[in-house]
C-alpha cells in the first residue's frame, strides 16, 4: 500500500535530498506534501518528474492533506511546535532535528543498527534520527562492538559545512569567492563563530557546563541510547572547510584482555550493512570526503591495532552528511517503520 508522505523544510538542504532519496528508493508514496515556511509558500520542487507546489506548514496542514508519514527537517523548534499536530492527525512523524533525541519515550533510530527500537514509535508518535556524525560512527562501531565488546570510543570529528545547512554551504563557497578576489578580510561571518575557508573551528554548537561543546555531547549520549550501552565516550568536533561528507578519527577501546585481530575487524566492518572498506595504504586507498558524497555508505578505512595496547583499534570513518547523516537514514527508518507495521 501507499502512503501519504509530508517533508517539513522541503526547500532546505536535507529536505531537496530527502526527495531524491524517497524517489531513488521508490518510496511508496501515494500524496506528496513539500511543507516551508510561508517565505516558500507557493514555489515548486521537482519528484519523479513532476512539480509540486510547497505548502505552508499549518497546525491544520497534516490533518488537511490525510498525511500518514512525516519528514521533519526544519529545525528543532519547529519541531517542538509542529510534530504534535502531525501526530494528532494520526501520521507517524520520523524527525531530524535533536528536539525529541533523548525523550526516553522517543525511539533513535539507525536502521542498521538498532532497527527493534522502532516498535516504541507508538508511545509518542515519533520516531527519532540521531544526530549526523552519530549515525556514522554508530554504523562502525555496531560490528566492532559484536565483534569484541566495546569499552570506550575516543573520536575527532572533520566535519562538513552542511550541518549547518544551506546558510553554511553557501557560506564557505561566497568565502572561497572572495579569498579569490582577494577580499577575504571583507566577508560575511554568519553560520560559523569564525572564518571557515582555509580555516578549522573547533566548535560546533555551545558550550556546555563540562568543557564540551552541545555536538560532542550529543555524540556521547545518543550513541549510548542507540547502542543499549553504558559506554564511554569522548569527542571532539571540529568543523572544516569541506561541503558534504565528515570525517571522524575513532580510537576503539575494548574489554580488557581483547586482542585484537586487525583483519577480523576488517571483515566484521565489510561485512555490515552499508559499510564498506577501503584500507590499502600502500597504495593511497583510504576514505575521504570526495569519495563518500552523494553516496549512502559509510566509508572505513585506515584501520590499525595500536601499537602500544592489543585492545585498541584505530580507523577513519567517512560519510555523506546530508545523505546517511540525515536524508537517507531518514527514508531507511520510513522503510523500516512501513515493513515492521505492516507485521503488527
Ligand atoms: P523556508 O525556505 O521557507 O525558510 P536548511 O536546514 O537548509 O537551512 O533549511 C531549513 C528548512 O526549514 C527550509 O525548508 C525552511 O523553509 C524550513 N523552515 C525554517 N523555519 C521554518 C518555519 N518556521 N516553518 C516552516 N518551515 C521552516
Amino acid at each position: 500500500r501507499k502512503f501519504n508522505v509530508a517533508v517539513v523544510g522541503a526547500t532546505g538542504a536535507v529536505g531537496e535530498e530527502l526527495f531524491r532519496v524517497l524517489a531513488e528508493y521508490d518510496f511508496p508514496i501515494n500524496n506528496l506534501v513539500p511543507l516551508a515556511s510561508s517565505r516558500s509558500a507557493g514555489s515548486t520542487i521537482e519528484f519523479k518528474n513532476k512539480e509540486y507546489t510547497v505548502k505552508e506548514l499549518t497546525e491544520t496542514c497534516f490533518e488537511e492533506n490525510d498525511v500518514e508519514i512525516a519528514f521533519f527537517s526544519a529545525g528543532g523548534s519547529v519541531s517542538e511546535k509542529f510534530a504534535k499536530f502531525a501526530v494528532e492527525a494520526g501520521a507517524v512523524v520520523i524527525d531530524n532535528t535533536s528536539h525529541f533525541r533523548m525523550d526516553p519515550n522517543v525511539p533513535l533510530v539507525v536502521p542498521e543498527v538498532n532497527p527493534e527500537d522502532i516498535v516504541n514509535w507508538r508511545e509518542t508518535g515519533i520516531i527519532a534520527n540521531p544526530n549526523c556524525s552519530t549515525i556514522q560512527m554508530v554504523l562502525s562501531l555496531k560490528p566492532l562492538d559484536d565483534l569484541y565488546g566495546i569499552k570506550r570510543v575516543d573520536v575527532s570529528t572533520y566535519q562538513a559545512v552542511s550541518g549547518a545547512g544551506k546558510t553554511g554551504m553557501e557560506e564557505l563557497v561566497k568565502q572561497m569567492q572572495d579569498f579569490f578576489a582577494f577580499k577575504l578580510d571583507e566577508t560575511e561571518i554568519k553560520a560559523f563563530a569564525h572564518q571557515i575557508a582555509l580555516n578549522v573551528i573547533p566548535q560546533i554548537d555551545v558550550a556546555q557546563p563540562n568543557g564540551f561543546t552541545k555536538e560532542e555531547m550529543k555524540m556521547v549520549l545518543e550513541t549510548q541510547k542507540i547502542m543499549h550501552k553504558e559506554l564511554q565516550v569522548a569527542a571532539t568536533c571540529v568543523r572544516v572547510p569541506v561541503l558534504r561528507s565528515h570525517s571522524e578519527s575513532i580510537t576503539v577501546t575494548f574489554e580488557d584482555g581483547v586482542e585484537v585481530d586487525v583483519d577480523a575487524a576488517r571483515d566484521a566492518l565489510a561485512a555490515f550493512d552499508d559499510v564498506e572498506v577501503i584500507d590499502d595504504l600502500a597504495n593511497n586507498a583510504y576514505p575521504m570526503p570526495i569519495v563518500s558524497t552523494d553516496t549512502d555508505i559509510t566509508y572505513v578505512g585506515r584501520i590499525r591495532r595500536d601499537v602500544y595496547a592489543p585492545n585498541v583499534l584505530h580507523y577513519f570513518n567517512v560519510a555523506d552528511q546530508v545523505r546517511v547523516g540525515a536524508a537517507t537514514n531518514a527514508v531507511r527508518i520510513g522503510l523500516k517503520w512501513i515493513e515492521m507495521e505492516n507485521d503488527i
